[in-house]
């Protein structure tokens, strides 16, 4: 750790990681470890707006941790770490709450949906963005990975570091999101975003067969083999890309277009390619995923490290603020 710029960004344990997380956050969060100081964290204070049952958090807790040791996290070097590990995250909470104005929660798009859906919207729901702004501003991240749907979370931060460095002199640091481009939002099964709430998921390191069976399901138009197809339009194709190397893609575009590709074949590529790449990765999480001393050693050495920083920090907007 030292003077490289800090990736930070956090994951909800939620459910079963799946190819979106995987492409939107999990990998592109992975690969920064080789030029920034990466700190990632497993959103739990975030997940108790929707999981009720104790087991399954921690349960999900220990499955994104052994998929991030399987895809290669260097917890070494890294820190790696549960939200709830780091009770300043939530007194800073506090603090930017009281500079936050009640019109800029109701402008996010989590509890404009809710209130659209006619759904109950809790506190935690209400004040998500705050908790979240305090996620990032509470180990001076310069760069927060995250899928195109957290772009306006990652305003809403630099809305309020902005605002609180304007009241009381400079304290936070001002982030900024990288979002992949070419990945932004992977679709799911039937077309839509792909998302642990829709139902709609490819789940990232189930065993071979269920992985191909999700695959295989894939809903596509009803074109016939020989008909030609529209590789921009067609969710198998938008997976594929984000797994095949350039020469690759083109290749398969041109066969769609061409006709005589049926849209079970393509299935049937897309799975070689992607399982050609999570093979490995599922073999090391089979290895490890119940092995709780581990994890819980990689957590435990990921919060020794965070909350030094952490400290830091709120000590210096305590003094800021007069506490
Ligand atoms: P979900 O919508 O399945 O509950 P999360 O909200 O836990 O997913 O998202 C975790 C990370 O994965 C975030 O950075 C988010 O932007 C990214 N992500 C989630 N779904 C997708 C998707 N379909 N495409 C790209 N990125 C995604
Ligand atoms: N809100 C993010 C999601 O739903 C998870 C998250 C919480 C996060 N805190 C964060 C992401 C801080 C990046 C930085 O996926």
């Amino acid at each position: 750790m030292g003077s490289k710029p800090r990736s930070l960004s956090g994951i909800k344990p939620t459910g079963t990681p799946h190819l979106g997380n995987y492409l939107g956050m999990i990998k592109p969060a992975i690969q920064l470890q080789e030029t920034h100081e990466t700190f990632y964290f497993i959103a739990d204070y975030h997940a108790l707006t929707s999981v009720r049952d104790p087991e399954q958090l921690r349960e999900n807790t220990y499955d994104l941790t052994a998929v991030f040791a399987a895809l290669g996290m260097d917890f070494e070097n890294h820190a790696f770490f549960r939200q709830s590990d780091i009770p300043e995250v939530t007194e800073l909470t506090w603090i930017l709450s009281c500079i936050t104005s009640k019109g800029l929660m109701e402008r996010a798009h989590a509890y404009k949906d809710a209130m659209a859906k006619d759904q109950e919207v809790s506190m935690g729901l209400f004040s998500y963005p705050v908790l979240m702004a305090c996620d990032i501003l509470i180990y001076d991240s310069n760069f927060v990975p995250v899928g195109q749907d957290q772009r306006q979370h990652l305003e809403i931060t630099r809305d309020l570091a902005i605002r609180f460095n304007h009241l009381y002199g400079e304290a936070f640091v001002i982030p900024e999101a990288i979002i992949e481009k070419e990945v932004a939002t992977i679709p799911g099964l039937d077309g839509r975003k792909m998302s642990k709430s829709y139902g709609n998921v490819i789940p990232l390191l189930a065993p071979e067969k269920q992985f191909r069976k999700a695959v295989m399901k894939i809903t596509t138009d009803s074109k016939s083999v020989d008909e030609p197809k529209d590789p921009e339009t067609c969710s198998v194709f938008a997976l594929y890309k984000c797994f095949a190397g350039k020469k690759e893609q083109e290749d398969l575009a041109e066969r769609y277009l061409a006709g005589g590709l049926g849209y079970g074949e393509a299935k049937q590529l897309c799975f070689e390619t992607l399982n050609a790449e999570l093979k490995g990765p599922r073999e090391i999480y089979q290895q490890i995923r119940n092995d709780k001393t581990k994890l819980n050693g990689i957590l435990e050495s990921g919060r020794d490290k965070a909350r030094v920083i952490a400290r830091e920090v709120i000590d210096r907007v305590r003094d800021k603020v007069g506490l």
